[in-house]
This record gives C-alpha cells, structure tokens and sequence, in this order.
C-alpha cells in the first residue's frame, strides 16, 4: 500500500519555475518499491558481470542481478552462458559456490546433473520417470536476454526488450571512455566488494553522480589525506570553479557528471607511469581523444543501477532489498597488459577512497543512513530538491545528471508513453527497435 497522503507523481519537475522535486515517499513506500522491481528491474538492462571473469572453458560464478539468483559458464566451446541459479526438478540452488571451474553441475538434492550447456545429461535412478533419462525440456532455464557490450556482460528478464546497444544509446561513447583509460582492454581485478547500506538504493544512486557533496561530505579526505599523500589540501570556495567540467543527460536515463582533473594521488604517485599511458593513448587514439579519456573524471550512470566512477576505475552495482535497504557489489578494472605495480598503485587509490573502510565509502554511507532515518520520519509530507543548475548550462556540480535518472524512473513507474518534452528535457528518439514501444526511446537534455 502507498503510505497515505502521498501522490502518485513522486517527481515534481517545473523547468519554468526552476524547480524540480521528489516527494521523499519514493524512498520508503513498499508499493513505490514493488513498481520498481516490476517496471524498472524486470525490465531493464541490467550489468551481470565482465567477460573477463570468465576467462576459459568451464569458468563459472554465481551471483545475484536485479535481485535474483544467476549462475553464468563458459561452456566447452567458449560460449558465455547464463542461467538461474535453481534446480529445475524442485528449486535446489545448483551452483552453490560463488566461482570456480566445472565440468558439470550436480545438484545437492537429489543430485540432477548438467553440462556447462545446461542441458539434464545424468539424474539418479531415472526409470523412476515416465520419460527414463529422456532430458528433453529438464535443462536449466537461461537468462532470457543476455548480451554484451566491450566485454560488459548485460542480461534483461524481459525477452521483448529492446537490443542492449539501443538501451545504452548514446551513453556508449562515455563507456568506450571509461573502459580506455589504459589505451588497451581491461579485466575485473580479482576480488569484489560487498556490502550493504541501510538506506534506499536511489539515494546512492544520486550520490555516485553527485560531485556538489563532494567537498563537503569528504572533506577529511581533502584536508588530510591529500596533504599526507604530499599533495595540496583542497577546500571548496566556490564548486563549480572548483570541479570545471559538465552534466549531461544521456538517453534512457543514463547520465554523466565529468570533470577536469588537475591533480590526485595517482598523478603524484605514478606520474611517470601515466605520462607513458597517456602518450599511448595519444598514439592510438590521436591528440583530442586523448585528452578527452585521460584528462577528465566521469561519474557515470547506466539507468537504473549501473556506475562507473572513474577516479577510481571502479564498476558499482546497487539493488534494493527492502525501501530502506540496499546491497552494493563493487569491482576495479585494470588495463589488461599494464604494469604490476601500475596495478597495485591503481587497487591502492581505489582502496583507500573506495574501500569499505576507505576516506569516501563510510562518509557516503554514513550521509545516506543520516538521510534514510529523516526520509522515515518525515516523507509523508517532505520533498528533496535536486533544481541545481536548472536556470543555467548545467556545470558538474550541478543536478542534472540526477534529473536525467528521476524523469526516467517517474517515465517507467507510470507505465504511460513518455511526453516528447519534459520539463527542461529536450527528449530525441534513439531506439526504434524496442518491443516497450515509445517509453523506452527517451532522451534527454543534452549540455
Ligand atoms: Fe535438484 Fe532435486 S532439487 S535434483
Ligand atoms: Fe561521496
């Protein structure tokens, strides 16, 4: 049940009057999160894994996207699989490991085996059956849409959906940038981090993209950790100045916040070892597209749980268990063929501001707590205000990659075709391959 008072159009979007608020019931209510599993995650291209995960025949993981148990193989022949991760005969989960290499799959229960294609190839005293070991329509059930873009493996629970390349749009071009920071193709570095916050999966969602709290909500990583690093100490006396660079709206929700990058541990610790990646990427890619891949930061969202934050070089996926409840998977990338301590001097900037008990992940999630225990005191009657920059070419710091993702979300939870303008939306079809029909070709803004 939606909590009573509350409206139905949680997004409040007035471009005449530069006002643009959510009603903060979004962030509580567990009918407003059940539309969202059902119109946004079920339906959605959602990041499952990177292929580099999966190097050789018979690599395989387990792990949960949007929500549900999936287990991915790469069978004998090198094809990428992906599967539930349920027993057909009665639910057992088969893949009980979180990775590993395997021949076959057999199932604890009852001990149903199957090969890295999913087919039913042995099961226990099959005369028991009508069929004998006839395995005909017992194989695991596959992923219904699974494809993949630059080695990132994406799957969708909706068999109509549009092609993960019309979904992405025109947010391709900002992850070709991302993933060529190291002018060659990247692996997921081994490890992964998992954890959990206890506040509603859209608060982090504007968090990843939202460089106006930076300063402030991290400013012990600013003034001290930057100053032990040898590096000076940076204070916020006007934000924008500060973080030069731009907001964009991308198709289908997608957005990027990128800004100039004048300084960071890593151009103190690894300078000489960048100046040769740079002058690689200047080699392969010319002058002006080098400058555009080394020499900002983006923050970038994929609609609805995607982030790529590329200070860090880290992939960040984000799912709501409960209104107030999220779990959070993170990965670094690392250019394949780059040097071992290039590497580690990567994991180590990752770590020390990324990691769970890094300089920026405990703020955030202390920040977002703080704000999820007001919304549950207080969302019957609140909004949250995210107009920043709308009277203006919007700037990094301002809000408009956070409107972007809103509209998209308000599109979709709606269930109604989606209006050609919005607010101080200008909206171009991008897709015409999508079996949703004209929700699903919105774009946005564009700076
Ligand atoms: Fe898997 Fe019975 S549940 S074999
Ligand atoms: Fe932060």
């Amino acid at each position: 049940m939606t909590r009573r008072g509350m409206p139905r159009q949680m997004v409040n979007d007035d471009a005449e009057a530069g006002s643009f608020r959510v009603h903060r019931g979004a962030f509580v209510d567990e009918e407003v999160l059940q539309r969202e599993r059902s119109e946004i995650f079920d339906r959605c291209w959602l990041y499952a894994m990177h292929e580099s995960e999966l190097a050789k025949p018979g690599d395989y993981l387990a792990r949960k996207v949007g929500g549900k148990p999936l287990m991915f193989v790469r069978d004998r022949a090198g094809v990428l699989r992906g599967f539930f991760n349920a027993c057909p005969h009665r639910g057992m989960t088969l893949c009980r490991e979180k990775s590993g290499t395997a021949r076959n799959f057999s199932c604890f229960y009852h001990g149903w085996t199957f090969d890295l294609q999913g087919q039913l190839v042995a099961l226990p005293d099959s005369a028991g059956y009508a069929g004998g070991a006839d395995p005909v329509g017992k194989g695991l059930k596959p992923v219904p849409r699974m494809e993949i873009y630059r080695g990132l493996v994406f799957i969708n629970f909706d068999a109509g959906a549009c092609s993960l390349e019309a979904y992405l749009g025109n947010a391709k071009e900002y992850i070709d940038l991302m993933l060529d920071f190291g002018g060659d193709e990247v692996d997921i570095a081994p490890g992964q981090q998992r954890y959990s916050i206890r506040s509603n999966w859209k608060l982090l969602v504007e968090n990843s993209i939202d460089v106006y709290h930076a300063h402030s909500t991290h400013n012990r990583y600013f003034s001290r950790f930057l100053p032990d690093m040898g590096l000076p100490a940076r204070t916020w006396l006007n934000v924008s100045d500060q973080a030069p660079g731009r907001a964009i709206a991308l198709d289908n929700g997608h957005a990027v916040a990128e800004t100039l990058v004048r300084s960071g541990p890593l151009l103190k610790t690894a300078a000489n070892e960048l100046a040769e990646v740079r002058q690689r990427l200047v080699e392969k890619f010319g002058e002006e597209r080098a400058a555009r891949i080394a020499d900002y930061g983006r923050n970038l969202l994929i609609f609805p749980n995607l982030l790529f934050i590329s200070t860090w070089r880290t992939i960040r996926t984000i799912y709501p268990v409960a209104p107030g409840y999220m779990e959070v998977d993170a990965w670094a990338l690392l250019p394949r063929s780059e040097s071992a301590h290039l590497k580690k001097l990567r994991m180590d900037n990752f770590i020390s501001f990324l990691g769970p008990a890094g300089f920026g992940t405990p703020d955030d999630v202390s920040g977002l707590e703080s704000c999820q225990r007001g919304f549950f005191e207080g969302a019957d009657s609140l909004w949250s205000d995210i107009s920043r920059g709308m009277h203006r070419d919007p700037v990094a710091a301002d809000e408009l990659q956070m409107r972007a993702f809103w509209r998209r979300w308000q599109t979709l939870l709606d269930e109604a075709p989606a209006p050609t303008t919005y607010g101080d939306a200008r909206l171009d079809p991008v897709a015409d391959d999508c079996s949703h029909g004209p929700e699903c070709v919105e774009g946005v803004d564009r700076a």
